[in-house]
């Protein structure tokens, strides 16, 4: 597998947890996994796996790559610091680097001569996103291309075609082409044998003009050979039974160690946690700060959702004015609404554990991994039934006490405050809600199915 982030060594979201999920998952089947990705700032050394020589800017580089082995899974770096030593992986608050087409062509050509040594040797390259997408372009075996997220394109100018080694000919529209620049994401969906992407509903959306980007007609070309495979969640990494982070473990039948970590929680932000205060619903959110994530739909509610007696906590970080806007709303309400600018592991599966609800207004949502995670914690999840939300939650039924979540389709603060209002109603019907909740940590939502339907995939790759 080729991609730009696996956890725990690169992570800026669910990208990387896939990375590490899915491999494992796959050796626990008998398969064996190289995971290639670049020795970013702070990766650890490994050992050494060899050398290539990689061609970048009409240079041949000898470049080293080293290896660590977890779980089944090695992984393999790509050692070229005047790339990859640098302060963020993809640039600067939120911007890109502006040498990112070279930094990335340079991961695929490192990784395709690592491939071609021919030891071990490969049935199939899994591409992960744009980063990855020069692999089909550059190579004649099979490759399976993954979209994680349609919104990043890997766009650049023209003439970074040539600066990156390719010949004109992929300038055409067929190719790389994307209204006069080119698409490394193109690339991939073009040129791959299979194309899949991260949830059913995602596959059907990509392929209508609200969804695609501008590639919904390319994806409706490959619509033949592009599969909706949702993501699993690591049951190792975030399991409220065993997790690390959290004070208190619990499960289904014993829901009282949610209470402690919701005391926790607070007790972590600075909020108050008497017992009037516990009573009280919680909301909670861990994420990019970013359009996709419905924060410009949260800026137009947020006098709306002040009026709801819940408190929030938020955890995330991407587009200033976000930030902004949340770190002026926690200054104007403490007590009630904690905000944490950054990226923080254990702040993440406390906010999982600690809070009631878990809030995911997203504009779109390719599969998203959190809504899962708070299934799996008893957090009940609210959220835009779209994508992967829509394939992970079902929407609560009172009458006939089924459901998982509380979701809403129109992209409205009505919408929003509305279905957040329901949830908090049957927040306070405490049957109801334990049926919720218990409903929710009962689903499978581990890798091994989600594993096999990729080992399908491959096979259909490969004949
Ligand atoms: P996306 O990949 O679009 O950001 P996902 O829901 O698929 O969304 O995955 C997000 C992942 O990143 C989850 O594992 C989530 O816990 C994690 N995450 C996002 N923001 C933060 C943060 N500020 N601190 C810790 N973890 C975060
Ligand atoms: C992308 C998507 C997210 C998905 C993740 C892993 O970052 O935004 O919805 O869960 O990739 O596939």
């Amino acid at each position: 597998m080729v991609a730009s982030e696996a956890a725990p060594f690169a992570k800026t979201g669910g990208l990387a947890d896939v990375l590490l999920a899915l491999p494992r998952a796959l050796v626990r089947l008998g398969h064996s996994v190289d995971v290639i990705l670049p020795r970013y700032r702070g990766v650890p050394q490994g050992d050494r796996a060899g050398v290539v020589t990689v061609s970048d800017e009409g240079a041949a580089r000898e470049t080293r790559i080293d290896s660590v082995t977890s779980h089944g899974v090695r992984t393999l770096f790509v050692d070229h610091p005047a790339y990859f030593d640098r302060d963020q992986l993809y640039g600067p608050d939120g911007t890109d680097y502006p040498d990112n087409a070279a930094r990335f062509a340079f991961l695929c050509r490192a990784a395709l001569a690592w491939a071609h040594q021919g030891t071990p040797s490969y049935d199939l390259i899994h591409a992960h996103d744009w980063q990855a997408g020069l692999i089909p372009v550059l190579h004649r075996g099979p490759v399976v291309f993954t979209i994680h997220n349609l919104a990043y394109q890997g766009l650049f100018g023209a003439e970074w075609l040539s600066r990156i080694g390719l010949g004109r000919e992929l300038l055409g529209m067929d190719a790389l082409e994307f209204w006069g620049r080119i698409s490394l994401l193109k690339g991939g969906i073009v040129f791959s044998r299979l194309v899949t992407t991260v949830s059913p509903r995602y596959a059907e959306e990509i392929q209508t003009e609200e969804f695609g980007c501008g590639f919904d007609g390319i994806l409706r070309s490959r619509g033949a050979d592009l599969v909706g495979i949702l993501n699993g969640i690591d049951y190792d990494e975030w399991n409220p039974a065993t997790d690390p982070y959290v004070g208190a473990p619990y499960d289904a039948a014993h829901l009282d160690g949610k209470r402690v970590a919701k005391r926790q929680l607070l007790d972590v932000l600075g909020l108050p946690s008497g017992e009037r205060d516990l009573d009280r619903p919680l909301v909670g959110m861990v994420s990019r700060l970013v359009d996709q994530k419905g924060f410009d739909l949260m800026a137009r509610s947020t006098d709306d959702l002040l009026r709801i007696d819940a408190g929030y906590v938020l955890l995330g970080s991407g587009d200033r004015r976000h930030e902004e806007e949340w770190r002026s709303l926690a200054a104007a309400h403490p007590g009630r609404i904690a905000v944490r600018i950054g990226f923080n592991e254990a702040l993440a599966h406390q906010i999982e554990a600690g809070a009631d609800l878990f809030l995911m207004p997203s504009r779109f949502e390719p599969c998203g991994l959190n809504q899962m995670y708070s299934l799996r914690y008893g957090t009940v999840p609210v959220v835009r039934a779209v994508g992967g939300l829509f394939d992970t939650v079902q929407d609560v039924d009172l009458p006939t006490g089924t459901g998982t979540g509380f979701t809403f389709h129109p992209y409205t603060p009505a919408a929003l405050v509305e279905t957040l209002r329901q949830a908090i109603r049957t927040y306070h019907d405490r049957d109801a809600w334990r049926r919720i909740q218990a409903a929710g940590m009962g689903l499978d939502l581990s890798w091994e199915t989600s594993a096999r339907k990729y080992v399908e995939v491959y096979e259909r790759a490969t004949i």
